[in-house]
């Protein structure tokens, strides 16, 4: 294979909820990598043939970010220290880099005058309440300086923030149009489709990890085509649901019948936290199992998820499921595993792989939907398949072009 085509274009990442564990691990995984003290473990981009795609160079991204609460990276970096996620060394190693994203990260917008954040900046208690073209006008500005500072070629917002509360659709984001008439007449809506509007009204690719509404509402999706830009979401695949999807179609082609799939999920760090409130965990729940029925198609199959809050397990996620199953002259069998990881461990690589595929596609002038990062999230926008192996076919296919 010949050698992938060097990109020295200058990529901006914009990190909404960038003093976030995720955040941190991705600010200090890749100043390990520039630096020499990381190696690239976890990053999909390093496959064969994804490595071929002339991807921007690490040491070419900047980061720059939105957060509401005050906490410094160095303290958000101590905290992943003290639950052995990132090393001492690291740390230490990558200060200089990790002070000048510091320094990057403004005030974000609260969702809502209402919600209680630990350290709240006063900009964003403000910002939260103030009128939908404030808070639009805001961000654009914030894009906009960051990109003129760092001189990049192109800007990839990724929103890694807090879960917001589950909001049921409404009519104004059937349509740009509708959605647009709202924002003016000041009809509040959720932080992170404001975030999305204002990133694909500036010319920046919008990323989802979250299960937030974002770009995935048909009135951004509708701007992010109208603009000629790239976005993808929703809510990053790192955990049970990948085992779902890859175990479910195994289940399928076998002819085997899955009975009942019982998945319980403990969570110990803040965004653990935060799904502990029932309006939070809505999405990431309908999430997990929309994928499960999607594979298996059986309408009689037994499913539930639920997920605990366990202070004590800090950034170590840990999942257990039961399937029971059916398969020759019904004999009844079942399988169980159990996923104990870091969250932000799995999380961090993926969005940076996320942020080089969307810098490529800014690059290429792709617009819209960015099918062929399905296999990274829970919630796909393109809605094709949930099947892992499907869809890190597809990133293939991408790569092979
Ligand atoms: N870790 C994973 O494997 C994984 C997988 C899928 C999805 N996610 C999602 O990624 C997100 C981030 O996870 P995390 O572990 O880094 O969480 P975290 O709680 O450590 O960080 C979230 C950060 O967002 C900030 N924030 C909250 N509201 C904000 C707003 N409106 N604007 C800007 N910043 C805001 C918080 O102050 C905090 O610093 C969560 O929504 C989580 O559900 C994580």
């Amino acid at each position: 294979m010949s050698e992938p085509k060097p990109n020295n274009a200058t990529l901006g990442v914009w990190l909404v909820g960038a003093r976030g564990a995720i955040s941190t691990c991705v600010a200090y995984g890749l100043a390990g990598i520039v630096e020499g003290l990381s190696e690239p473990i976890g990053l999909v981009t390093e496959n064969e043939p994804l490595n071929q795609l002339p991807l921007v160079a690490y040491e070419n991204i900047v980061l720059g970010g939105h957060d509401v609460c005050c906490r410094s990276l160095n303290d958000s970096g101590s905290e992943l220290v003290k639950s052995g996620v990132l090393p001492a060394g690291l740390v230490e190693g990558a200060a200089k880099r990790a002070a000048s994203f510091d320094a990057n990260i403004v005030p974000g917008l609260l969702d809502g005058p209402d919600v209680g954040f630990a350290d709240l900046h006063p900009r964003s208690a403000e910002l939260g309440s103030a009128a939908p073209m404030e808070q639009i006008q805001q961000m654009k500005a914030d894009f906009e300086a960051f990109r003129k500072e760092h001189n990049c070629d192109h800007v990839v917002v990724i929103n890694v923030a807090s879960t917001e509360a589950w909001r049921d659709e409404c009519e104004e984001w059937a349509s740009l149009e509708a959605f647009e008439a709202a924002l003016a007449a000041g009809t509040a809506q959720p932080a992170s489709t404001v975030y999305a509007y204002a990133a694909l009204s500036s010319g920046c690719a919008y990323i989802n990890f979250t299960p937030s509404r974002g770009s995935s509402i048909p009135a951004l999706r509708e701007l992010a085509e109208k603009n000629g830009l790239p976005h993808c979401g929703s809510d990053g695949k790192t955990g049970e649901t990948l085992l779902k999807t890859v175990l479910a179609p195994m289940f399928k082609a076998r002819a085997l019948r899955v009975l009942a799939w019982q998945g319980y999920n403990m969570l110990g760090n803040r965004d653990g936290e935060i799904l502990n409130e029932a309006s939070h965990r809505q999405g990431k729940l309908q999430n997990k199992d929309e994928a499960l029925r999607s594979i298996l198609k059986d309408p009689d199959m037994h499913s539930h998820v639920a997920i605990d809050f366990v202070p004590s397990l800090g950034d170590w996620k840990t999942a257990w499921d039961f399937i029971h199953f059916e398969g020759f002259l019904g004999a009844k069998m079942s399988l169980q595993f159990t996923w104990a990881g870091s969250d932000s461990a799995l999380a961090a690589p993926l969005v940076i792989d996320l942020a080089r595929l969307a810098g490529l596609a800014l690059q290429r002038g792709e617009k819209g939907v960015m099918k062929h990062t399905a296999s990274f999230f829970k919630a796909p926008l393109d809605g094709t398949t949930h099947d892992f192996h499907a869809q890190y076919t597809a990133l293939e296919n991408y790569a092979k072009g």
